[in-house]
């Protein structure tokens, strides 16, 4: 309980990059210790490895978390080899597992994903709980003066359709707050099933919202991966997950925090 309040303060203290340099840092050094006290050693791919050291200045996961992402589009492809599959992205920041799932997706792959791109900060602030203790009255990370500073989604979409469009896949960018999206966009993902949902809103009632919009649009093996699920700081996540009733017996828990499940 104290130590979930010293972080939350260091988290208010720092700025988003400054946090997520240190998250790295000390994320590198712990899971660097396996080595020696468990004498596990990871062999990462090397086309994971290049792809880390690509998105890791951008991303908000450490590299634990982006090779979960990693190894489930692998698993991903396997499972819908040879067909056409819809993938959906809750929650995008700046495009780091975004980029991981576009580079390691298989062909015929058509990518949405949803995020407000600090054009909506105002919503999203407006909708935090009281179960998102960490972000009340603060809702710096999500704004266009803070975290998307500098930032253009659209030529991120530009960059990563290069890499897709030479699967026959595509990308498509959504701006908006979740699930308040204009009818033409809403229309557009309500029809389809997904294959693969990247669930990584941070916040208490959009993983609500996105899980409750994607759970009747499924398709049959699909995986879902729900980011900081077990994060102190993000403890609205576990509580949408309690409030909508997942069978945790279903699923599987990383030992990085995120919750893996398998329609
Ligand atoms: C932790 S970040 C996503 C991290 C990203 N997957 C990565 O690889 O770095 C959470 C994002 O969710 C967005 N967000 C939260 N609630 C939202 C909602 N209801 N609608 C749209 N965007 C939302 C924020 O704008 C923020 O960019």
């Amino acid at each position: 309980m104290v130590f979930k309040k010293i972080r939350s303060l260091v988290g208010r203290l720092f700025s988003e990059n400054m946090q997520m340099k240190i998250i790295l840092q000390l994320s590198n050094f712990f899971w660097g210790l396996r080595k020696y006290f468990l004498s596990v050693v990871i062999d990462y791919p090397e086309d994971f490895r290049i792809n880390w050291k690509n998105i890791k200045n951008q991303s908000s996961q450490d590299k634990e978390r982006n090779f979960t992402v990693y190894q489930l589009v692998k698993l991903h492809n396997k499972i819908f080899e040879g067909m056409h599959t819809n993938i959906i992205e809750f929650g995008t920041d700046r495009g780091a597992t975004l980029t991981t799932i576009s580079k390691f997706i298989k062909k015929d792959s058509q990518i949405f994903s949803v995020d407000s791109f600090g054009f909506h900060a105002k919503e999203i602030k407006e909708n935090i709980s009281k179960f998102d203790e960490h972000y009340q009255g603060s809702y710096r990370p999500f704004t266009k003066q803070t975290r998307f500073k500098d930032f253009d989604h659209v030529q991120m979409t530009k960059n990563l359709n290069e890499i897709l469009s030479k699967k026959n896949s595509n990308l498509e960018t959504i701006v908006g707050y979740f699930p308040n999206l204009n009818k033409e966009c809403m229309a557009k993902i309500s029809n389809l099933k997904f294959s693969f949902v990247h669930l990584d809103y941070d916040l208490y009632q959009s993983t609500l919202d996105s899980f409750n919009f994607v759970k009747e649009r499924l398709e049959k093996n699909a995986i879902i991966l729900f980011d900081d699920f077990n994060f102190i700081n993000q403890e609205g996540v576990k509580k949408a997950v309690k409030d909508l009733k997942i069978d945790l017996d279903k699923g599987f828990q990383t030992q990085s925090g995120q919750l893996i499940l398998f329609n």
